[in-house]
């Protein structure tokens, strides 16, 4: 199980469970992280308490700088799926996303996963090299195909959605 709790020196990054103390940070974080869909703050509270066991948080200096939410899929055991990533604009490319996404696989609670799944929009190029390098470091297969297409967003303006499934993986 990954910590609720981080005892990092200053400075220094660590990987965790949310809390339901995060929630207001994670909303705040989302909200500032284009082009993510901004969920409720409800929704939020609901992740680092239902689903701590499958999001993280990474923390600096006491406050969370990233955050990824995840569930296992519930039709396929083996998979998780890999919902909202968000990384503060000050601290990005420093592998912040790639060590939270290794946080969560490496999981002892999690050992039963062997695939991650996502969806990437077709514009997105950082969140595409995110889960293609991810793929290349666990030395699994990427595939990709169709799960939303953009006339299911309505008017929205909403861009399609590609799923991503990678695996199957073994241990980093
Ligand atoms: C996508 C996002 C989470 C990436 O976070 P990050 O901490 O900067 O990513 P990392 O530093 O771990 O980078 C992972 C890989 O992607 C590459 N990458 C990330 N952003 C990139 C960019 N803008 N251009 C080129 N490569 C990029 C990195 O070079 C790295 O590749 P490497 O492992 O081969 O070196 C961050 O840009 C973000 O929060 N964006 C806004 C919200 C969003 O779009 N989320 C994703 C959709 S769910």
């Amino acid at each position: 199980m990954s910590e609720p709790y981080c005892h990092n020196e200053e400075g220094e990054y660590c990987f965790r469970e949310p809390r339901i103390e995060d929630g207001l940070h994670i909303h705040s974080l989302i909200e500032r992280s284009k082009p993510l869909d901004l969920n409720s703050l409800y929704c939020y509270l609901l992740l680092t308490d239902h689903f701590r066991r499958t999001c993280v948080v990474a923390e600096r200096d006491g406050h969370p700088v990233g955050f990824i939410s995840a569930y296992v899929h519930p039709s396929k055991e083996d998979t998780l799926f890999v919902w909202q990533v968000a990384v503060d604009e000050t601290v990005r490319k420093q592998g912040i996303a790639g060590r939270m996404l290794e946080n969560l696989v490496q999981r002892p609670g999690l050992g039963f996963v062997s695939y991650l799944e996502t969806t990437v929009n077709p514009s997105n190029q950082s969140s595409r090299f995110l889960f293609e390098s991810f793929a290349k470091r666990l030395r699994a297969p990427c595939t990709t195909s169709a799960l939303f297409s953009e006339d299911l967003f309505g008017d929205t303006d909403h861009e399609a959605e590609i799923l991503f499934r990678i695996g199957p993986f073994g241990s980093l």
